[in-house]
């Protein structure tokens, strides 16, 4: 672990802005030229969201055109404040341009599901949908929620009702909103775990829009028009947030839920009896960048303060609509919290939501990460009660041919079992909460599924986003080629008689980072088909970003690449050193110390004031 103390000294002594409270415009007067001339500049998902009623749009009228299996343009943007994206099959798309036929239109449909936690009934709800509606196929996703795939539009009415019946939703799975909260999930320390998972799902739903939007289109609701906007949308307005907003509950020493990349984050700070007595507040990590446009970065978060359990909520709110008000509406590639924290600096941002909140926040307490992984096989809680976490190759809970059976093999259980599902941060399934005489039983059957309970070192470290073929941004595939390179790379880590080393990997099919491949000790970037940025150096906690070591490499050379990496690794190590750590200490890649030094290669850029 290394620098975790706040690295915000520098940027104390930028200038405090005067708050830009966003307006909306006025709906009680007519608009003035030089409103006009401000609204003209802004993004234009911002007249989207402006024009939409609350993230109505034109959505119900269009799921009733049945000569398309698409929506407008700008609905598939609102779509995505209801949880889903509007796809289409790129294996398909040649073939069907040549016969002129429409796209293979399907939707993405991502559920919220905070903190992670299902119960066996709602598993076998989703089950039955995926196998009536998803083609017999669920993903849990690295944000710890099930994403469906190929949904097409006139099923999309029945699918939401299921998953309604499921006492779930999919409100504010995308969009610029908040959106899934994740904690910690593995069970093992009751209190601090309990508490985390109280606090994201406390959050989550103070954070929820409140349109009743999803009702009306999704389920044939009751229309309810009208409405001040402080009543429809007291926190969020006619115009929502700039851009996403990602919170997350981490117990340490597992970083599992990978705090630095989020744009909000609560580390639980524990006493000798693993019971919370208050909150780190972390802010401004992000993932996502554009290719060759370097005022485009990711970031890791800075720990900005201590709050005590009483105040956390008020505290995500106010650094929410700190975010709503100060974020950037005109760029939505220099939106995120991370940006507007790099242009206002930590303190200013800091003293902000102090005002909101009406108090000071405590200096941050000292905490400790070892990983970002998760912990695979049974472990045991405090209470006594036992937790089982399988590992799911990209998350595809679905039945291989000749192959473990996810689908069925979790279905039979689900049957049986009387605690909970769990899905983690890195795309796996933990059947939680087992009594001991049914430790025996459950392993049966997870054995007689061919699931998997675990993965080499390096595989059980790794993460894939989906990519090609669903993924419209996609540049590369990921899911479908990341095993195959680490069957490659493990022959070669074995050579160096490091097949039992702890390794992140991550790969991605374009830079947005869904998969948070900056922070992973080998990353893979999407460039062109077949092609990858090849990104090393970060921390095996999470807490520090990689850098771009190679351009552009292709797939074929990836393992050559590595292999004199692992080799020099192999005889250089101290003990107990991480793969990303020595190729810093061995000058084979320079250190990243964060956003905004991180494309430059040399190493020469420190940002102000860090170390
Ligand atoms: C500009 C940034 C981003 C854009 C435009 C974007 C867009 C997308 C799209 C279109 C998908 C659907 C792919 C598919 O299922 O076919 C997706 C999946 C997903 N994204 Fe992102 N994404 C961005 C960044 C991120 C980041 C930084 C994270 C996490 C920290 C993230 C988390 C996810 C998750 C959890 C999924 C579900 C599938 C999976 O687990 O890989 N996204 N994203
Ligand atoms: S990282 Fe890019 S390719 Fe992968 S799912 Fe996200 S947007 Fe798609």
């Amino acid at each position: 672990m290394d620098d975790h103390s706040p690295r915000d000294d520098a940027q104390a002594l930028a200038p405090t802005p005067a708050p830009r409270v966003y307006e909306t415009p006025p709906k009680d007067r007519p608009i003035t030229d030089a409103e006009a001339a401000r609204a003209a500049q802004l993004a234009a998902n911002e007249h989207i969201k402006i024009a939409s009623g609350y993230l109505r749009g034109g959505l119900a009228d269009g799921l009733l055109k049945h000569a398309t299996g698409a929506i407008s343009e700008d609905d598939g943007q609102l779509v995505k404040f209801h949880g889903m994206y509007m796809q289409d099959d790129r294996d398909l798309r040649p073939e069907r341009t040549k016969k002129k036929l429409d796209k293979a239109y399907s939707f993405m449909i991502r559920l919220r599901i905070a903190g992670g936690v299902i119960s066996p009934q709602q598993w076998l709800a989703l089950d039955d949908i995926a196998v009536t509606y998803a083609g017999s196929a669920l993903r849990a996703t690295t944000r710890q929620t099930f994403q469906y795939h190929g949904v097409i539009k006139s099923n999309l009415k029945r699918t939401m009702a299921a998953i309604d019946g499921a006492l779930l939703d999919t409100i504010a799975a995308c969009g610029d909103v908040n959106r899934n909260v994740m904690a910690a999930t593995n069970p093992a320390q009751v209190g601090a775990h309990g508490a985390a998972h109280r606090l994201a799902k406390d959050i989550s739903d103070s954070l929820l829009p409140k349109t009743s939007a999803w009702r009306e289109i999704w389920l044939d609701g009751e229309r309810v028009v009208g409405g001040e906007e402080e009543e429809v949308e007291p926190v969020y307005g006619r115009t929502y947030l700039p851009r996403k907003f990602k919170i997350v509950v981490a117990v340490p020493p597992s970083n599992e839920v990978d705090i630095f990349a989020h744009d909000l984050g609560f580390i639980a700070i524990l006493d000798k009896n693993n019971q919370v007595t208050g909150w780190n507040v972390t802010v401004g990590g992000g993932m996502g960048m554009t290719h060759g446009e370097p005022e485009t970065f990711p970031r890791t978060a800075d720990v900005m303060g201590f709050v005590a359990p009483e105040d956390a909520i008020k505290v995500a709110e106010a650094v929410m609509t700190v975010q709503r008000d100060w974020g950037n509406r005109k760029n939505r590639k220099n939106a995120r919290l991370k940006y507007t924290i790099e242009r206002y600096g930590l303190a200013a941002f800091r003293a902000e939501v102090e005002t909101r909140i009406g108090k000071t926040l405590g200096e941050p307490k000292p905490f400790t990460f070892t990983n970002n992984g998760d912990r695979f096989g049974w472990t045991e809680g405090d209470d006594g009660r036992h937790h089982l976490t399988l590992y799911v190759p990209s998350g595809r809970i679905k039945d291989y041919e000749d192959g473990p059976q996810f689908l069925t093999g979790l279905r039979t259980i689900a049957q049986v079992h009387e605690g909970d599902f769990r899905l983690t941060a890195n795309q796996n399934v933990i059947i939680a909460n087992v009594p001991t005489e049914k430790r025996a039983a459950i392993e049966a059957l997870v054995d007689q599924y061919g699931i998997t309970k675990g993965a080499g070192a390096l595989r059980r470290n790794s993460i894939a986003c989906v990519a090609l073929p669903t993924c419209g941004l996609a540049l590369a595939e990921s899911e479908r080629y990341l095993p195959d390179l680490m069957t490659e790379l493990e022959e070669s880590l074995a050579t160096h008689g490091l097949a039992e080393e702890e390794i992140t990997i991550r790969s991605t099919g374009c830079p947005n980072g869904c998969a948070r491949p900056f922070i992973a000790e080998i990353g893979l970037v999407g460039r062109g088909p077949e092609r990858y940025h090849l990104y090393l150096g970060a921390a095996f906690d999470g807490s520090r970003l990689s850098k771009l070591y190679k351009e552009d490499v292709a797939a074929s050379d990836i393992r050559d690449t590595l292999d004199p990496l692992f080799a020099d690794f192999a005889k250089g190590r101290n003990p107990g050193e991480h793969f990303g750590d020595y190729l810093i200490r061995a000058g084979h890649v320079a250190r990243t110390v964060n956003g905004p030094d991180f494309h430059d290669r040399t190493g020469a850029l420190k940002p102000a004031g860090h170390a």
